[in-house]
Order: structure tokens, then C-alpha cells, then sequence
């Protein structure tokens, strides 16, 4: 069921949250006292994260779709319940797809502002999948926190894949480096995905890359020479992290992308994929939290 845009004026709060309608999606808009986000009730995506003074936290493609056909290419897709390419039922599950219920909205005493979502229960079973419950919390503020918990109501086990498929905003991709990872096992897929470990303690980027890094608990950081700025990826109930670059060829393939946008953008992804796919006993849930913060250098 569609959101009602009157419906969903309710949940504003004077000064911090306004919701109005951008390119026939819902879009909601948070401003607290140094920070401003935006968030799509479509994939309950998250666009836009962004410290007064500071360039933007997050990518968002200029060729992007804003529709409910596709996922918005930028910010924060939530993937779930399945990653990657499935026969059939292509990449990265339905959850980026849906329109999500806006359930809650508050201003907290620190100032934070917290938003709460979820995903309309009969969406699995539409898509053939056993219905899970599944929340997402945002808050902003200086950092900017999403939780994503999944909750098993069923009477056996449910199993799933989840990620915050993060794009981030870069000066220039070759002169980046991505810390925090070393010694961990990935799976490259430009390579078919052969198991390699990574060695050094921190990685440039200057051809496609596409690795999933597996049993990756810890905290990653991007170092950006250009925009002068460090972001910092702090997260928890996430053993896998994924680390994205289209390169040239790739990003003329894909017609939501500009040729050149590669340049500009890394994603740097927190979930559990793959081998770190979670199971959930009857009655159990997991939560996936990130926490992504910059400052100067
Ligand atoms: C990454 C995958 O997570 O997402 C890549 O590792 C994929 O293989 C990329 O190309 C983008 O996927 P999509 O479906 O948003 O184009």
C-alpha cells in the first residue's frame, strides 16, 4: 500500500523533518543543527548525509532513476534478502525496490533525529520468500547510524543475506586509500571470484575492483587526499565487507551511471554475504549497524 503523502505529514517535526513528494517518490528531509539528510520512503534509501561545512558524505549518480522501477543509484540501497545475482530474480533482493512503511519519527534530547521504517510484510511472499520482519532505523546527527534488524516470526529457521551498499563520495578514485582490511580473505569477481588476502594495510584503487571481504568485522577507513577528509565505516552484526569500483567500462554499461562518475565514487559496503549469510533460529533476530563519520586531514 502505497504511502499517503497527508498520511505521511504527520510524522514532520518543525525545523527537522519535512516530507514532500520529489519526482512522484516520498522524500523526507532532515536538517539538525550542522547536519542534513534525505531519505526515500522508496527503498527506505538514504541519498544525501551532509556536515554543514563539509562536502557530501554519500554519491548519488546524476543519470540515477528516481522511480519506483528501479533502485536509486547512490546513497544507501539496502540490500536484502539475498545478495548478488540470483537465476531469475536478479542482483541484490526486493527491499531496494519496495516502498517502505515510515513508522516513527523523533527529536531526541541530544539533538539527534530518528527515524524509523519497515518493510510492508507482504512483500516477501510476493517474491516467493517466507515473511520476516524487517526494521530500519536512521539517526542523524553528527554521525549518521542505520540499523537494519531482521526478526524471525516463523516456525524454522530463516536464512538471509543483508547489506548497506554504501556509495560514497570521493575527490578522485586514484588518490584514495581504503584501510582497516588487511589480512583478510576476499573473493575477487573481476576475477571469477578467486580467493585472495589482502596484504598491505591500506589499497588504492586505479582499475575495477570488486571484492567481497569475508569475516570482516572491523572498522574501515577511507583516506581522501583530495577533499582533505577520512571517513570512518564503524559497524556491527556485519562480517562482510564490500568494496566497489565500475571503472570505465562497467560505468559505460550501466545506463543509470555517467561514463566518468567512477572517478568520484567508491562504495565501501557493511553486511553479511556469501559464507557470512545469517541464519535465524524461530523467534531470534540480528541487527546490522553502521555508523559513518568523516573529519578533516
Ligand atoms: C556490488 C557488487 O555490491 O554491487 C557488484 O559486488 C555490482 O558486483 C554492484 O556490480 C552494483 O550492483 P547493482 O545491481 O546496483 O548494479
Amino acid at each position: 500500500m502505497p504511502n499517503n503523502i497527508e498520511q505521511l505529514r504527520k510524522h514532520e517535526i518543525a525545523n527537522r523533518v519535512t516530507i514532500e513528494k520529489d519526482g512522484g517518490l516520498p522524500k523526507i528531509t532532515v536538517t539538525t543543527s550542522n547536519t542534513a539528510a534525505e531519505i526515500y520512503l522508496h527503498g527506505a534509501h538514504v541519498t544525501r548525509f551532509r556536515k554543514n561545512s563539509e562536502p557530501p558524505l554519500l554519491f548519488v549518480s546524476a543519470k540515477s532513476h528516481f522511480d519506483t522501477a528501479h533502485s536509486i543509484r547512490g546513497g544507501v540501497p539496502i540490500i536484502f534478502p539475498w545478495f548478488g545475482d540470483r537465476a531469475d530474480v536478479g542482483l541484490h533482493g526486493f527491499a531496494r525496490l519496495t516502498e517502505w512503511e515510515l513508522t516513527k519519527t523523533s527529536e531526541k534530547p541530544d539533538g539527534s533525529v530518528q527515524l524509523h521504517f519497515s518493510l510492508p510484510e507482504n512483500i516477501s511472499a510476493k517474491n516467493g520468500w517466507p515473511t520476516a520482519k524487517v526494521d530500519f532505523t536512521v539517526t542523524v546527527h553528527d554521525k549518521l547510524t542505520m540499523e537494519l534488524t531482521v526478526t524471525n516470526p516463523l516456525k524454522e529457521d530463516f536464512t538471509f543475506e543483508d547489506c548497506l551498499h554504501t556509495y560514497f563520495e570521493v575527490g578522485e578514485i586514484e588518490n584514495i586509500s581504503i584501510a582497516g582490511l588487511k589480512g583478510i580473505s576476499y573473493l575477487d569477481k573481476t576475477e571469477n571470484f578467486a580467493r585472495k588476502v589482502e596484504s598491505g594495510d591500506a589499497f588504492k584503487i586505479s582499475s575495477e575492483t570488486d571484492r567481497v571481504f569475508l569475516n570482516a568485522p572491523g572498522t574501515v577507513e577511507i583516506r581522501d587526499e583530495k577533499l582533505r577528509r577520512k571517513i570512518l565505516i564503524e559497524k556491527s552484526g556485519s562480517n562482510s565487507t564490500v568494496v566497489w569500483n565500475p571503472w570505465i567500462t562497467k560505468a559505460k554499461a550501466m545506463p543509470d551511471f555517467g561514463d566518468m562518475e567512477f572517478k568520484h565514487m567508491v562504495c565501501v559496503e557493511s553486511g553479511n554475504v556469501a559464507e557470512n549469510k545469517i541464519t535465524l533460529a524461530p523467534g531470534a533476530s540480528a541487527t546490522l549497524k553502521v555508523v559513518l563519520s568523516s573529519q578533516p586531514i
